[in-house]
This record gives C-alpha cells, sequence and structure tokens, in this order.
C-alpha cells in the first residue's frame, strides 16, 4: 500500500465549514481511535517511528504541517495545509511531522487503538523489518 493524499469534502456556507472523512476512499479502514496533536513549536519534530499495523488517516484541522515519509527506499515530503486534504498513511512507514504553523492542530483516525508494541522507535529495527519482508 502506498501512502497518498485524499481529498476531504467541505461543505460551506455563510456560517461556517463541515469535512467529512468517512468510507471506502476516504477512509480505507474503520477507525478505533481519534487522537489530536497542537501546541508543536515551530523549531520542533515529532514522529520518529514507524507503525508495524497500524494505518492512519492525517488532517491538518488547522494550520500546516510537513510529513516526510519514508518506506525504507524511498523518502516523500507530504504537506497538509488546511483540512481539504488528509493523508493516508499505511503501516511500514517512518515518518516525521515538522514545519508546524503557529497554532497547527493535527487530527488523526487510527485504524487500532494505541499499542507500543505496533512501533518501530529505533529507525535500524525498522529498516531490518523492511528489508526481511
Ligand atoms: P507518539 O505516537 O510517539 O507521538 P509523536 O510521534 O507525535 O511524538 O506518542 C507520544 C506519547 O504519547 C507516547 O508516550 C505514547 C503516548 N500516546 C498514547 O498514550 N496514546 C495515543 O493514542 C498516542 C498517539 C500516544
Amino acid at each position: 500500500m502506498e501512502a497518498r493524499y485524499l481529498q476531504v469534502p467541505i461543505l460551506s456556507d455563510r456560517f461556517g465549514f463541515i469535512g467529512v472523512v468517512e468510507g471506502g476512499e476516504n477512509l480505507p479502514f474503520a477507525p478505533k481511535r481519534f487522537y489530536f496533536i497542537g501546541g508543536v513549536p515551530e523549531d520542533a519534530s515529532r514522529g520518529s517511528h514507524a507503525h508495524r499495523e497500524l494505518q492512519q488517516v492525517i488532517l491538518a484541522l488547522s494550520g500546516s504541517v510537513v510529513i516526510e515519509l519514508d518506506n525504507g527506499d524511498t523518502v516523500r515530503e507530504f504537506v497538509l495545509d488546511g483540512p481539504h486534504t488528509a493523508l493516508y498513511v499505511p503501516p511500514g512507514y517512518w515518518r516525521t511531522l515538522r514545519s508546524f504553523a503557529p497554532n497547527t492542530v493535527i487530527g488523526v483516525l487510527a485504524s487500532k487503538e494505541y499499542d507500543e508494541a505496533d512501533y518501530f522507535r529505533a529507525y535500524q529495527d525498522f529498516l531490518k523489518w523492511k528489508r526481511n519482508g
């Protein structure tokens, strides 16, 4: 599976907007968890881990963030700069989240509950796992 952008339908009127992430193309798994991250200093980065099984959809609910995804072979950079575009992250990507604009809040839909055993916290362990198929 490849990481990819997802278009998030936004319903706007003069009273604001509603963005919807649901079903099929826009949500390739049944979420078991939602969490959000904010208050990240501009010069800080987060992530620096990979997951064995976890699938995620990441949204910049406000602000913007750069997400670097490394599948062990190639590194791709994705930019989320509003709620109209989300990022689908399949298992097996080492991720780094950086360049958070001030007041950015990201929301994450996840396919599983939090489980530390699903994490690779060391890059070399992740690479070894990728290389051994
Ligand atoms: P982590 O996934 O490493 O976040 P980031 O990559 O953004 O730095 O999680 C940071 C800490 O928060 C870690 O100690 C585990 C805890 N945590 C939970 O308890 N539940 C969760 O759902 C998540 C995402 C993290």
